[in-house]
Order: structure tokens, then sequence, then C-alpha cells
């Protein structure tokens, strides 16, 4: 059976007054049925836009798609127009955003919003959407739902209006959770029980989750697999535990030393990271990130190097690989 998430060679660019830019270069992704994928980089490595088009989120205008192939559930969402992806929207793959407040009108009343959400997934009346919405915020663990139905977002916490926008996105019973930064904008407490709730939700539901960070931290505890994400490009794709206990893109290594030193993981060279990340209008030629590596040679400036596989899970676009760990 093919992987939930296939995404092979996506290109994107914007155009704007007159210009294109490309700011996704060749993405590919993987993420099997049931597994969770985390999406780390930089920012304005790409995380955000790579998410919305596997929704086709961004406006087509200015965005546009211009190569590679995207599949969710076995169903192509990159050819045609945009409303294509509309089957898959909701009812194969949910969306939780970084700000909360994106998924819910400051004027619609939690409960409202969220039977408005389910009665675009099902058919149904809208006191069966109103007995599935307490269900929802039942099971992402809302105390006392029935009141919570008749308040408005301003009245909860972030991390509750997370955790509605957590059930929203599970209204369609989706297969894949995408969340895009989800507890960012939460403090280290709030941050932690969210994290319990996605790994539960993974577990009771059987759900995929591709979950967008550029917190190592949050990577060790949510995901089991990530991809390494640098000037549109995946560099590295892995097991959390092989990628953080030897990673073999220098991008790769210098992310994981600002990971706090723990026992559970071997010690890495010190590598250091120079510069500033190059923005998508002047990218460097070859690998995009050789003005940085500490390690590249003369060829590097030359070639964008093909992601390549380690083994049988492990993959790394870098022929210098595994240099500086
Ligand atoms: N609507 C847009 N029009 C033009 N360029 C855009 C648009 N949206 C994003 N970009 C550009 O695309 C690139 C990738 O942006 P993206 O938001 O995906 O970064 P990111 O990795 O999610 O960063 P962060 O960690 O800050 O969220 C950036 O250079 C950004 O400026
Ligand atoms: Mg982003």
């Amino acid at each position: 059976m093919s992987a939930l998430l296939e995404v092979r060679g996506l290109r994107l660019e914007f155009n704007t007054a007159g210009r294109s830019i490309e700011v996704l270069r060749g993405v590919d992704l993987t993420l099997e049925r049931g597994g969770s994928l985390a999406l780390v980089g930089e920012s304005g490595s790409g995380k955000s836009v790579t998410a919305q088009s596997l929704l086709r989120l961004l406006d087509e205008p200015p965005a546009r798609i211009t190569a590679g192939s995207i599949h969710i559930a076995g169903r192509c969402v990159s050819e045609g127009p945009a409303c294509v992806a509309n089957a898959v929207r909701g009812s194969v793959a949910g969306m939780v955003f970084q700000d909360p407040q994106s998924a819910l009108h400051p004027c619609t009343r939690i409960g409202a919003a969220l039977a408005a959400v389910v009665r675009q997934h099902r058919h149904c009346t809208w006191r069966e959407a109103e007995q599935r919405s307490l269900e929802l915020l039942m099971e992402v663990g809302l105390d006392a739902p029935q009141r919570r139905v008749e308040q408005w977002p301003h009245q909860l916490s972030g991390g509750l209006r997370q955790r509605v926008a957590i059930a929203m996105a599970l209204a369609g019973d989706p297969q894949l959770l995408i969340a895009d930064e989800p507890t960012t904008a939460l403090d280290a407490t709030v941050q932690a029980r969210v994290l319990g709730l996605l790994s539960r939700l993974r577990a009771q539901r059987g759900l995929a989750l591709l979950l967008i960070t550029h917190d190592l931290g949050v990577v060790a505890a949510a995901a089991d697999e990530m991809a390494v994400m640098y000037a549109g490009r995946i560099v590295e794709q892995g097991p959390v535990r092989e990628v953080l206990a030897q990673p073999l893109h220098p991008y790769s290594q210098a992310l994981r030393q600002a990971l706090p030193r723990t026992d559970a993981l071997p010690r890495c060279a010190p590598v250091s990271l120079r510069g500033l990340p190059p923005l998508p209008e002047h990218l460097p030629t070859g690998c995009a990130f050789h003005p940085r590596c500490s390690h590249a040679l003369p060829a590097c400036a030359l070639e964008v190097p093909a992601l390549v596989a380690r083994n049988a899970q492990h993959s790394v676009a870098c022929p210098l690989e595994g240099q500086g760990a």
C-alpha cells in the first residue's frame, strides 16, 4: 500500500509585481499511515508554504505549483485547480495553525463554530452537529464542554483555543493532521499538554501527524521521523532518534547543536552556523547551504545535491555527509 502522504519534487513559486520567486525547489516528503513526521528548519525555509500547498490553501495566484506531485491517501491534489483539494481538506487531512485565532471567528460562539464545521463533513441536523461538537470537545480534553460551547473565543485561554482548533481539524475524521507550529505561542506547560493530546489522538485514532516546528525538543517529544528543510528543499530525512543522534547534513548538525545536551544523545562535534539563511530571490548557486558550511568544497557551489538514501529510512542531500558528526 502506498504512503498516506507522498510529495515528490514539489516546486512552488510566488508571482508578485511581475517577478517570479521560487520558494519550494523540489520538496520530497513521505509519511506513512499512522506515522508522525516533524518538518524542521529556520524561519523562511518554506515549512508553512509546504504545509499550505499540501491542501492548496495558498492563493493561486500569486502562488503557483510549477512541478512535482502531492498525493494524499492515493489522491493527487497537485494537479488541476485548487478546488480539487476540497475533497481532501478536512475529511482526509485536517490542519491546525500556530495561531488558533485563525480557526475561530471572534464573533462566533465555540459551539456554533464547531457545529458548522461538523456540518461541512456530515449530512446531519444542527442538533446532531451540536451533539457531535460536544463529543469532539470532550475528546480534546475540554472540561465542562456544555458550558464551553456557549463561550466566545476570547473567553478561552490560548491552550484551550488550540484544543478547539484541533477539535475542528478532527471534525471530518481525517487520517492526517497537519499542525503548523501548534505550540509555539503557548507557554511550556501548556505546550507539553497539547503535545500530549496530539500523541493521545494519534494512538486512539490511528492518526498520522505532520508537525511543523523549529524546536528540536518538540521533535524529540512528538515525532518518530523528521525532515530538515533548508531554502525550500529537504536536506535530510530519517528517524528522529537517528537524525538527532547522528545528523549527516552539516545544517542538521548545526541545528542539533542548539539542542541542550542530554545523556540520551551522543555529543556532536562543534559546528558553527555562519551568517543568515539566504532569501529565495538571492539563492547561492549549487548547494544553498554552502556559503555557511564549514566543510564546503568548491564543487558544492556548482551542483544542487540530490537527496540520497543512506539506508532504508535515512536520506541526506550532501556528498560530504557525516563529516562534522
Ligand atoms: N504570500 C507570499 N508571497 C510571497 N512570498 C511568500 C508568501 N508567503 C511566504 N513567502 C515566502 O516564502 C518563503 C517561505 O516562507 P514560509 O512561511 O514557508 O517559511 P517558514 O519556514 O514557515 O518560516 P517560519 O519558521 O518563520 O514560520 C519565505 O521567503 C517567505 O517570504
Ligand atoms: Mg511558518
